[in-house]
């Protein structure tokens, strides 16, 4: 049976045992029959969430973090930290609109949370530990609830003790469908990249290794993977289209990737679709960000002998010795069946009303984000200067306007997030994005200057923004919005 993306898991997983509930989802879901060859994505294939609810507009599902034996070397077990026992976590996919049920469950030596990161929902619903919840301890359970607000890609991970949980293999994909959007943008993968840091042996690699170093520069885990694998192969029929639902889940590293001769069309982002598409010859996602992106990848012009075109990671520098003397990396390949075709049907036009924020009377935050003197040999990163346990929160009303200047004083780049709100990015040292979108998480250059509207809305709390880089947001670089 060809793997079809598109159908709702509980859908998805009626075709093969007939009698299971949860089929939430009508016939109206229904898409174009696939081009490209049965099985084509088996090996980037996820794991999906089981909806337990029979009303189709609620979506309710159980999720375990847990330790788990993996299999990520060839003949090694990795003991891993997981949602349901795997790596990515299982694929949520509801509706915009949904309302979402997750009956969380912490099986783990440690407290944990689950922060749904990108979504617009209550403050009591975010995941922060001692800000929006107690944190989740080792055997307890914590029940989220909460209606999907807009449609994207999104993905969630724990708040607690953030970069070790995440490093170690705590995160998994949310999709939200839009029912209204176009029908055949193309053959559709849902791709999480990531890495861990494991020995020879398969062990995890501790969380601080390298010491002060390793903060300064963010761990990058050795294994890169996709969708929890290292090297997959997507088995894939010449021009025709195909739609990557990117997301970066990685603690620290930039995903920096290249299709040789081919481009790209970038068509979402962190918020949903762009405002309208962009042509791209590079995917570029800091931790945190996602892309969804649009390639006809094609065979024309290569040997008989090698159909096939690698999805090439390239160094990115982020800022010292981040790039420096390190080789390109294959990630993925695709591998072009032979003797098919496919000529791609003409893309719908794709045009989003996506309004610009009105800065006439916004109040200007200005923050910088700043490495602090060490206190007891402890490297401390802040924002103006002082860790997060020692900042000042930064009083907001609802509704607010505000037009940020984040300034990059030192030498690593930093994505820069804000929870529970998108915004605007203005320019980022005074040069415009090319098109506009909605973002959650923005990269700050080295020494760069980045600005941004953003208008809070009516849903008070705590919210907090940070470095994505994870080891730096646990060194110190986070602060909170007090929303009232
Ligand atoms: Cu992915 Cu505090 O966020
Ligand atoms: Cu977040
Ligand atoms: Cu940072």
């Amino acid at each position: 049976m060809p793997v079809n993306f598109f159908v709702r898991p509980g859908c998805w997983l009626a075709v093969g045992a007939l009698s299971l509930v949860g089929c939430g989802s009508p016939a109206t879901d229904e898409q174009p029959p696939s081009a490209q060859p049965a099985g084509w994505a088996d090996q980037i294939r996820l794991p999906l969430a089981v909806d337990l609810n029979p009303d189709p507009h609620i979506f309710e599902i159980n999720l375990e973090a847990r330790e788990s034996e993996l299999e990520l070397i060839p003949g090694k077990r990795t003991k891993a930290w997981t949602y349901d026992g795997g790596i990515p976590g299982p694929l949520i996919r509801a509706r915009v609109g949904d309302r979402l049920i997750v009956h969380f469950k912490n099986s783990l030596p440690e407290a944990s949370t689950i922060h749904w990161h990108g979504l617009r929902i209550a403050n009591d619903m975010d995941g922060v530990p001692d800000s929006s919840q107690p944190a989740v301890p080792p055997g307890g359970s914590f029940d989220y609830d909460f209606v999907l607000p807009d449609a994207g890609t999104y993905w969630y991970h724990p708040h607690f003790d953030s970069a070790a949980q995440v490093g170690d293999g705590l995160y998994g994909p949310l999709i939200v469908d839009d029912p209204a959007e176009p029908k055949g943008l193309g053959d559709e993968a849902v791709i999480v990249l990531s890495d861990i840091g494991v020995d020879q042996d398969g062990a995890l690699e501790p969380a601080d290794g390298g010491g002060n170093f390793g903060t300064l520069f963010g761990r990058e885990g050795n294994l890169h993977l996709v969708n929890g694998r290292v090297a997959p192969t997507l088995h894939v029929r010449s021009g025709a289209r195909q739609r990557w639902r990117l997301i970066n889940a990685s603690k620290a590293r930039y995903e920096q990737l290249v299709l040789p001769g081919q481009r790209f069309t970038r068509i979402g982002s962190d918020g949903g679709m762009l405002e309208s598409p962009e042509a791209i010859d590079r995917i570029l996602l800091t931790p945190a960000q996602r892309a969804d992106i649009l390639l006809e990848p094609t065979d024309a012009g290569l040997a008989a002998s090698e159909r096939s075109l690698s999805l090439t990671w390239v160094p990115y520098d982020r800022g010292f010795g981040t790039a420096y003397n390190r080789p390109n990396e294959s990630v993925m390949t695709l591998a072009f069946v032979a003797g098919a075709t496919a000529k791609a049907p003409p893309l719908p036009v794709l045009h989003r009303e996506l309004p610009r924020i009105d800065l006439s009377g916004a109040t200007p935050v200005a923050i910088s984000l700043t490495l602090n003197p060490e206190a007891d040999g402890e490297l401390a990163m802040g924002i103006n200067g002082v860790p997060s346990w020692q900042a000042a929160h930064l009083m907001t009303s609802l509704g607010e306007r505000q037009l940020w200047t984040v300034k990059n004083t030192f030498e690593w780049d930093h994505p820069f997030h804000m929870h529970g709100f998108f915004f605007q990015v203005i320019d980022v040292n005074g040069v415009a994005p090319a098109v506009r979108e909605w973002r959650d998480t923005v990269n700050v250059p080295v020494d760069a200057t980045v600005r941004f509207a953003i208008e809070f809305d009516a849903r008070p709390g705590m919210w907090m923004f940070h470095c994505h880089i994870l080891d730096h947001a646990d060194a110190g670089m986070m602060g909170m919005v007090h929303l009232h």
